[in-house]
């Protein structure tokens, strides 16, 4: 058997010395000839490994260069240097794969973000993005771990679909037609989709969440988590082309009951981050705190990350209506100093980023769930509110991010939900099934999508989105 290894990280956390012990892993730095600071992405910390003066032929010397991968075996002992309390102490080293020093791009010094996100291949091998990226797994892990102690059901939604369920329409396209222009087409040169693979017209899903009614109006309580597609042209720190959503829908429930749900499980994913990648997230703390200081001083923030994390698990998010929302804002110094690039005038208007991130960062200090939005900046499914002006929605809006969740109570009433589908131009005919729901059994149901890359930004304390996925996809850019 080749691979009887010990994993780094085991091996730093254990309290035994004296003993026997493979590690393999890639070499970060070698100093002196001597002392190999080695990295398996368990943890940040690096096992020093020590190789005895002469014990080695020059050639295999020569091959401990950073980026290398080797293979070490040796006696587990107290550590005579200072940071670590275990080394061990080499007693044979095989070369598993080369690394040219010369041309590897990941020296040991400070990267920018924006080469590592040149090289994104590589940038695992990074201890930010080591951190970033075990801190993502144990939130996806969190997160199946609070849905099936509450016994929902994890619905994997299609990822190709006809339906546009945000009626948005930036959708990706899905088609086998070649794109030279003689794809099949009808009389009056529309492209012909009866003939495609689908016998239709298809794109990439924007949202499993019309699939997770269906699957409510069975199961009472269910989830989805899978990948998003968005064809919108946003080139900024929050928004991807790709990304993972979180969808939530409850059988049986209305928005309050939402709104409950939605905090408790974003306090327990961060409290189980908090709890299991302890070591990741101080290291994060300390990344903020030094990207902090390059800024002045009335553009710092307040909490360094891991008091803010522990603020946001331990307070109430702040829980008010769209209405009070726009009183607030209108109101405020920043519109009346008309420092808003948007200034708020009336009831109605959609709340941009500044206006979401003055109430939470600069009025509320905390997270705030915004509630009953009108209903012409909403989606269809959402339920009426009797004034005949709002809607169930529900936004949560977290410091430094913005937007981080949208969900609502769902328009259960047939009537009402056909009659919205055809002010909004929604097809009727082509949502027949989603509309059986109401036809067959409807309930008052509700749910959310809980963005999961803007979920890490949060807890990471990253700020641009794009660091926060392995491989961003963006306006012209999709490598890897
Ligand atoms: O507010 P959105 O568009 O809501 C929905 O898709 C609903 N169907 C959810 C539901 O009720 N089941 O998107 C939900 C969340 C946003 O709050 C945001 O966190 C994230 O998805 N999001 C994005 N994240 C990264 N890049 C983008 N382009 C995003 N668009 C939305
Ligand atoms: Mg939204």
């Amino acid at each position: 058997m080749f691979n009887t290894r010990t994993r780094i990280k085991d091996l730093l956390n254990s309290e035994k010395a004296n003993y026997s012990a493979t590690v393999m892993g890639w070499v970060r730095t070698f100093r002196n000839n001597q002392f190999i600071a080695l990295n398996d992405g368990s943890t940040n910390n690096n096992i020093q490994v020590v190789v005895e003066l002469g014990s080695l032929d020059e050639n295999t010397l020569k091959r401990i260069t950073t980026g290398a991968c080797i293979k070490a075996t040796g006696e587990v002992i107290p550590s005579l240097g200072k940071g670590q309390k275990v080394e061990l102490k080499a007693t044979g080293i095989e070369i598993l794969g080369d690394s040219d020093a010369e041309k590897f791009p990941l020296q040991p010094k400070k990267h920018s973000l924006e080469f590592l996100r040149e090289i994104a291949h590589l940038r695992f091998r990074t201890n930010t993005f080591g951190a970033i990226f075990r801190v993502r797994h144990a939130l996806a892990f969190a997160i199946h771990e609070f849905f099936n102690k509450k016994g929902f059901v994890y619905l994997h939604s299609p990822i190709i679909t006809a339906s546009d369920a945000e009626g948005a329409g930036e959708m990706f396209k899905v088609t086998t037609f070649p794109l030279d222009g003689t794809a099949p087409k009808n009389d009056d040169g529309s492209i012909n989709f009866k003939e495609d693979f689908f016998g239709r017209s298809t794109n990439l899903t924007v949202s499993g969440q019309l699939e997770g009614e269906l699957a409510a109006m069975a199961f009472s309580d269910i989830y989805t988590f899978g990948p998003t597609f968005r064809a919108e042209n946003s080139n900024t720190t929050r928004h991807l082309a790709e990304f993972w959503m979180i969808e939530p829908e409850m059988a049986f429930s209305d928005l309050e009951d939402n709104m409950n749900l939605a905090e408790e499980f974003i306090k327990y994913i961060i409290r189980y981050a908090m709890e299991n990648n302890r070591e990741d997230l101080e290291f994060l703390t300390q990344r903020l705190e030094e990207e902090e200081k390059q800024k002045p001083q009335n553009e710092r923030s307040e909490m360094g990350l891991m008091e803010k994390l522990e603020f946001v698990v331990n307070n109430n998010f702040e829980r008010i209506t769209y209405t009070e929302a726009i009183d607030i804002l209108r109101e405020s110094n920043h519109n009346k100093k008309k420092k808003f690039q948007y200034l708020i005038e009336g009831w109605g208007v959609d709340l941009q980023s500044e206006h979401e991130r003055y109430l939470v960062e600069k009025h509320f200090k905390k997270p705030v769930i915004l509630t009953n939005y009108p209903k012409d900046i909403k989606a269809f499914y959402m339920r009426q509110n009797d004034d005949g002006k709002t809607v169930a929605a529900m936004d949560i809006l977290a410091p430094g991010i913005g937007e981080i969740v949208g969900g609502s109570q769902r328009e259960e009433r047939l009537d009402k939900l056909t009659t919205r589908m055809n002010e909004m131009h929604i097809p009727t005919e082509e949502l027949d099934w989603y509309l059986d729901t109401r036809r067959f059994g409807a309930c008052p149901h509700a749910g959310f999508g809980l963005g999961f890359e803007r979920l890490v930004l949060f807890v990471t304390g990253m700020t641009n989105i794009r660091d926060v996925i392995p491989f961003p996809r963006y306006p012209k850019s999709a490598a890897f």
